[in-house]
């Protein structure tokens, strides 16, 4: 009997070379996706841009700015085939435990009322809302407003 144990999932820094497979996933997963120029601005600024990977596949990708006191999480996906499998459970954790060794205090972050997949995920890691963004997101029509959700770090 032979067993074939996949490598464990690790966190990188996301660099250019990433942004091709990158793209596929956030193209695949978001009727408003994020474009090359949006990721390649966030390299540029500086933010903090991980992929998270197992062996060659990349499961995700987050985004997450650090200014001092406060981080915003600006991006946070995992593949369409590999969700809700606890992937976005172990990455946000490691991007609240990033955030806090960055010093920040509190960690905020935009999600839209239609997306319970994001909420339930936020909500069970202890974010609440403390706001609404009205007309924050592009939607099929108009506009679709985003809860602002809070962690105190
Ligand atoms: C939202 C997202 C990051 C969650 O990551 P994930 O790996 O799929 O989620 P996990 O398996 O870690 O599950 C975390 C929680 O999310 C919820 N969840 C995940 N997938 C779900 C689904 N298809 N439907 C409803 N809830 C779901 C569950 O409540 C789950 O907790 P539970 O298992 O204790 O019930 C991921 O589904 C994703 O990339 N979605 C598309 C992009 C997106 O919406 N990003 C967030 C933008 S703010």
């Amino acid at each position: 009997m032979s067993a074939v144990l996949k490598p464990l999932p690790k966190l990188a820094t996301m660099t250019e070379g990433d942004l091709r497979s990158v793209l596929e996933i956030e193209e695949a997963i978001y009727e408003f996706p994020w474009t090359l120029g949006n990721f390649r601005d966030s390299l540029r600024a500086g933010y903090c841009c991980w992929v998270d990977r197992q062996g060659a596949e990349l499961i995700g990708y987050a985004v997450l700015m650090l200014a001092g006191s406060e981080a915003h999480l600006l991006n946070l996906s995992i593949a369409p085939h590999l969700q809700n499998q606890g992937h976005g459970r172990r990455l946000l954790g490691k991007l609240v435990g990033a955030a806090r060794a960055h010093g920040a205090r509190t960690l905020f972050l935009e999600v839209r009322p239609s997306n319970v997949a994001g909420q339930r995920l936020y909500t069970a890691h202890g974010f609440k809302q403390i706001g609404v963004r009205r007309g924050y997101y592009p939607a099929r029509r108009g506009r679709e407003d985003a809860l602002v959700l809070a962690l105190d770090l």
